[in-house]
């Protein structure tokens, strides 16, 4: 090899040292399992190495195959010579040594080594499924031989990680180092110790041990609803029931031609495309990533409603302390009840552990005081949705918080430069916009005003990794980015109604094309009284903006959704079970009537298309004002703020995989029938005239 690999052989003593070392996580970039190989080669031919160690440099072991290389035409090795395939041939004993993570790939060349051993912070998974794939190094064959097909069948289709201890207890790790030990040193001295044993364990020599041959139908049943559009989960359970049924050798071969088949399929290039995306949201072009980010300790949250306790339990989940502030006793006693029983629920559904709730619910704190929050280093508000009641909660959050606290506004559709003003730093404050339940989705959009500073915007976003959410940056534009570009599709959604639909046929096209709820349905989650109220709005400052009076007139009716056991369905007593409801078909018909629409039949694709085309447009346009960076960033924030299936990358890959040209002769037509809500943006029809693809739309400089 040349002394420019990735992978590099000293020895130590008796033992020969293989170390990967391809920055940031050691994925199976180009020469990286090559060489490997030749490590191991000169390794058993060096007379003076009588075992070898492989490890990883930097932060992790080996975090898998390369991403980037897949769907590439990279040169690949013939099964029987992949390094996976050749380790565990090695006379001499190899140890794979393991800290950060041994993912994919990665865990595949650690169950290819003899040994294994790891710092207990260490995770080991099989997370490929989530890529659209399934382990394709022999991780469906080896890992049944080494834990048994049910705990196998669990990793693989889920993709977790596991962390180490864990993976201890189930047979993959073979002995854990103490907390602070020294893997290096603890790796060679458990390695001299086993330097004699002969014959060397293969997993691959082990048999597998099938105790209920109905797994595998059981996993199938289980994952019917989440897997549907995919195939990746179901060849991961053909895989490894393979391997309880067939040799080694032939299993690998089952397990490669079911890789082949699912490489280059729509869902593992949409996976990919969200892997990447999902990363270069958090790069700000016009934010330098050296830009100092404040650190923060403690956080407050004004208004303990439904988002105000969802942004508390975010912090408090992520380990940090948090006050959570309202007006009133009884507003604060309402709050923290709902946290409880959110919490509650996460404990009886089997998802948290009754001292972890303890512990979270002790670290938020609910005070009645602004003084109490005086000292904490940045605050939400979290209040009513009117620029009345927000204005003068900035003034005073000025005049409260101590100099260097940031002040963020949860605000969904205001302008965030407005509520600056009412502060003497303006500088300081910003929109982070979580999405409902705040706890659970993992979008925050980090809204830019004109005077908000790199680093208040740096902080903001870091703010959001640090508790556990994705940050993605928008412009200060009416619904910022992600609800302006999901505007037309509500407003499409309810036009279809006037048109000759029902809430259940949308629902189920919307449902069948991957949401996890229908549109109406959700909105019946969320409560129809939140969109009405800002539909008033809206229509008070626009004399153009689409009236919606079919769910005005549900709303007036006081059927919020949900809430009120009825909106666009009706529910049974305690049960979230949307019903269809002939009431609302009888509102349906009199208020197209009333507007002298004549009902029609449509079929899946046009509703299909209603939809998310007409956010296809306003998502142009948005980049043509430059309110967002890039389009990928657009679809990071419809899978993470809407629930828009994974498996189709977002709104734009979706968009692309119909073709620009298409999706822009549609609109144009459907401008023509409908008039001016669809008339094409100019950057869709010069992508239309120029063949470029959504993706490669490049947005205009950005602004605040
Ligand atoms: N291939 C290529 N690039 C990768 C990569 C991979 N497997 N894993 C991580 N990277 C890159 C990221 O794109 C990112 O690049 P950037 O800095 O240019 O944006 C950089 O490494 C750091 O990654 P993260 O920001 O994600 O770092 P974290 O510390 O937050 O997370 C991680 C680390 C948990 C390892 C996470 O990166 C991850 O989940 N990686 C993917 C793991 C995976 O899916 N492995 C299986 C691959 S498929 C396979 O192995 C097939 C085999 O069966 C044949």
């Amino acid at each position: 090899m040349s002394g420019a690999s990735p992978v590099s052989l000293e020895r130590q003593g008796d033992i020969g040292v293989i170390t990967v070392n391809y920055p940031p996580v050691n994925a199976l970039g180009p020469g990286v399992a090559e060489g490997i190989k030749d490590c191991l080669a000169r390794g058993n031919t060096d007379p003076a190495i009588k075992g070898m160690i492989l490890r990883g440099a930097g932060r992790s072991f080996i975090a898998g195959a390369d991403i980037r290389g897949f769907g590439t035409n990279r040169p690949r090795l013939p099964l029987g010579q992949r390094v996976y395939d050749v380790l565990d041939a090695s006379a001499k004993p190899v140890l794979a040594a393991i800290h950060g993570y041994a993912l994919g790939g990665g865990l595949e060349i650690a169950m290819a080594c003899h040994y294994r051993l790891a710092l207990p912070s260490a995770k080991v998974g099989l997370p490929e499924v989530l890529i659209g794939i399934l382990p394709g190094g022999g991780g469906t064959q080896r890992l049944p031989r080494l834990v048994g097909p049910k705990a196998a069948l669990d990793m693989i289709v889920t993709g977790r990680h596991v962390p180490a201890r864990e993976a201890r207890t189930l047979g993959i790790i073979d002995e854990l180092l103490p907390d602070n030990a020294n893997l290096l040193e603890g790796a060679i001295a458990w390695l001299i110790r086993l330097l004699a044993v002969r014959p060397l364990p293969r997993v691959r020599d082990r048999a597998v041990k099938l105790a209920d041959p109905d797994i595998f139908d059981a996993m199938r049943k289980s994952i019917a609803r989440r897997a549907r559009n995919q195939k990746a989960p179901y060849y991961c359970i053909d895989a490894v029931e393979a391997s309880t049924v067939l040799p080694f050798d032939e299993g690998c071969r089952r397990e490669a031609d079911l890789f082949k088949e699912l490489e280059n399929s729509a869902e593992a290039r949409a996976l990919r495309y969200a892997f990447f995306i999902e990363r270069e949201v958090t790069r700000l072009p016009d934010i330098p990533a050296t830009t100092p980010v404040r650190d923060f300790t403690t956080a407050a949250v004004v208004g303990a409603g439904t988002m105000g306790g969802g942004i508390a339990m975010s912090f408090a989940d992520s380990g940090y302390p948090v006050k959570i502030l309202d007006a009133t006793q009884e507003a604060l006693d309402r709050g923290m009840q709902r946290i409880r029983d959110n919490y509650a629920t996460s404990v009886r559904r089997g998802s948290l552990a009754e001292d972890e709730m303890q512990r979270r619910l002790a670290r938020i704190q609910p005070v009645a005081d602004y003084v109490d929050i005086r000292d904490c280093d940045l605050v939400i508000e979290a209040v009513f949705e009117e620029m009345d009641v927000k204005k003068p909660i900035f003034a005073k959050l000025d005049e409260v918080m101590k100099p260097g606290a940031l002040l963020f506004s949860n605000t969904s559709a205001l302008d965030i430069d407005q509520l600056a003003e009412m502060t003497k730093r303006p500088k300081d404050v910003a929109g982070t916009h979580f999405f409902s339940p705040a706890n659970v989705m993992k979008l925050l959009e980090v809204v830019r005003g004109k005077a908000s500073s790199p680093e208040t915007l740096a902080t903001a976003m870091a703010m959001g990794r640090k508790i556990g959410k994705l940050s993605a940056m928008a412009g200060n534009t009416d619904g910022f980015v992600a609800n302006r570009s999901r505007a037309p599709f509500n407003t499409e959604m309810v036009i279809l109604l006037e048109e000759g639909c029902l809430p259940e046929q949308v629902d189920k096209v919307m449902v069948d094309f991957g949401y996890p709820m229908g549109p109406f349905a959700v909105g019946d989650l969320a409560g129809l009284d939140i969109g009405y109220a800002s539909r008033k709005r809206r229509a008070a400052e626009n004399p153009n903006f689409r009236k919606q009076p079919i769910p005005d007139r549900l709303v007036e009716m006081g059927r919020f959704g949900q809430k009120t056991g009825a909106g666009w369905y009706h529910y049974e007593t305690g049960d979230r079970t949307p019903h269809p409801d002939p009431d609302v078909a009888e509102i349906i018909k009199e208020v197209a009537a009333g507007l002298g629409i004549p009902r029609r039949e449509f079929t899946d694709q046009e509703i299909l298309q209603r939809l998310l085309f007409a956010s296809v447009n306003e998502a142009c346009k948005i980049l043509e004002e430059g309110k967002a960076y890039r389009p990928s960033d657009i679809d990071v924030m419809w899978l993470h703020g809407f629930g828009f299936p994974r498996y189709r990358g977002g709104l734009f890959f979706w968009a692309d995989g119909i073709g620009v040209r298409s999706v822009y002769n549609q609109i144009a037509a459907w401008h023509q029938q409908y008039g001016e809500r669809w008339a094409p943006s100019r950057l869709l029809r010069e992508l239309a005239e120029a063949g470029t693809s959504f993706r490669e739309a490049k947005a205009a400089a950005f602004v605040p």
